[in-house]
């Protein structure tokens, strides 16, 4: 009997400790998508390609030490959760595979990060073939994949806090959510005849359900960032004789943020309770491409880090140009934004006008 009240006691007293901290004042932060907000996920993947853990990957941080992110610095995930009052951006999901219930639960009450590099909305986008070198080894891990790790994350809570606590405390905090470029490179690349009305149905009609899946587990704030200018990247400019931006890719950009933004409004409608705001990513880096000036940038054609024409005939290694004045490259490798780039677009997803991010800027959801 004194056994269990004992038990009982160490219960509540866990239960207080947890709330005290979860009402910080801060929302935890939940973070999903692709290398654009990989903090470090793949380092753990001992068969994946879609690695940043080596030089010049981190040159900017003190030693010059890589950590996975694709960036010669923080990444947008990273400048989120710092406008939001965070000393720490989430740690990756798989960092934390060894902690006790205890500090999962305690980290979980500020934030953990799942997004993957080469990642997508579907199960097989960024996954190599099983017959191919290192195939059949888990790759990359999916938005589904994703999505089951907060599941796990999410029980711990429930063990921790209880049911309706851990419900509440998960209608309070952010999910950001930044995927879709890794599937519409595959289609872009497949050359499959799937109609782009078709490719895009489908892409949506996936995503909605990964949306909903969240929503049932308790998820009602999301932060959704769309596909940026992908034709604009260094990558495809190398396709083009004067290294103009890839008008198809461009396209399909703004069809997806059509989509999401269709699916959003239904959602919405579905779910009480939900609240949302749609950064538009395309909107974002096209605005900052014809208008470079104003923001610092010099160059927002040539990777900062990389080999060849555009120095976007390769990945970012340690054999790689790099160039000295990384603030003025809108492009850290052949795919992604320098440091500065990707502290402007979470400084707009923060605060800025509709034109970038609708309804209401992510400073507005947090508050929401
Ligand atoms: C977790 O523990 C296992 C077994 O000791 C170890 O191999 C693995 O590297 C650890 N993972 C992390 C992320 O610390
Ligand atoms: C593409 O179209 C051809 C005929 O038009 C059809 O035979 C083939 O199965 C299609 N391929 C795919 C991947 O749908
Ligand atoms: C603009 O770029 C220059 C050269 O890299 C740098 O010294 C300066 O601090 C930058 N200014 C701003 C406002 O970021
Ligand atoms: C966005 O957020 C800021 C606060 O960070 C707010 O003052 C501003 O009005 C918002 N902008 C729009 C267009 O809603």
């Amino acid at each position: 009997m004194a056994e269990i009240s004992f038990a009982i006691l160490l219960l509540s007293l866990a239960t207080i400790i947890l709330n005290v901290n979860a009402d910080a004042g801060r929302p935890a932060v939940f973070i999903l998508g692709d290398s654009t907000a990989d903090v470090g996920t793949n380092n753990f993947l001992p068969g994946s390609q879609a690695r940043a853990d080596f030089p010049f990957n981190g040159v900017d941080f003190a030693f010059s030490i890589p950590t996975g992110r694709f960036s010669n610095g923080l990444n947008s995930a990273d400048f989120l959760a710092k406008l939001l009052g965070y000393e720490k951006s989430p740690p990756p999901y798989l960092s934390t595979v060894n902690y006790s219930r205890y500090s999962l639960t305690r980290q979980a009450l500020k934030g953990i990060n799942f997004a993957s590099g080469g990642s997508g909305i579907f199960r097989l986008t960024g996954q190599l073939p099983s017959d191919s070198p290192n195939g059949g080894k888990q790759n990359v891990i999916p938005m589904a994949g994703q999505i089951a790790q907060f599941e796990i994350v999410r029980s711990s809570l429930v063990a921790a806090m209880g049911p309706l606590p851990t419900l509440r405390f998960l209608s309070k905090s952010l999910f950001f959510i930044s995927i879709g470029s890794n599937d519409i490179f595959e289609y872009y690349r497949s050359n499959n005849n799937l109609s782009k009305e078709r490719f895009f149905a489908n892409l949506g009609f996936a995503y909605e359900n990964q949306l909903k899946a969240l929503l049932e587990l308790g998820a009602r704030k999301f932060g959704i960032i769309s596909v940026p200018s992908i034709g604009c990247c260094p990558s495809q400019r190398l396709n083009s004789p004067n290294g103009g931006c890839l008008e198809e890719l461009n396209d399909h950009a703004r069809a997806f943020h059509t989509k999401i933004k269709s699916i959003l409004c239904r959602l919405n409608e579905e779910y009480q309770g939900m609240k949302y705001s749609l950064g538009n990513a395309y909107e974002m880096t096209i605005n900052v491409i014809d208008n470079p000036l104003p923001y610092n940038f010099t160059n927002v054609k040539i990777a900062c880090c990389g080999v060849g024409r555009l120095n976007a005939e390769s990945n970012c290694n340690p054999n790689a140009n790099l160039c000295p004045s990384r603030n003025n490259y809108l492009f850290w490798d052949l795919f992604h934004p320098t440091e500065s780039a990707a502290q402007l677009a979470a400084v707009t997803l923060f605060s800025g006008p509709t034109r970038f991010v609708a309804p209401i800027n992510f400073s507005q959801l947090a508050q929401a």
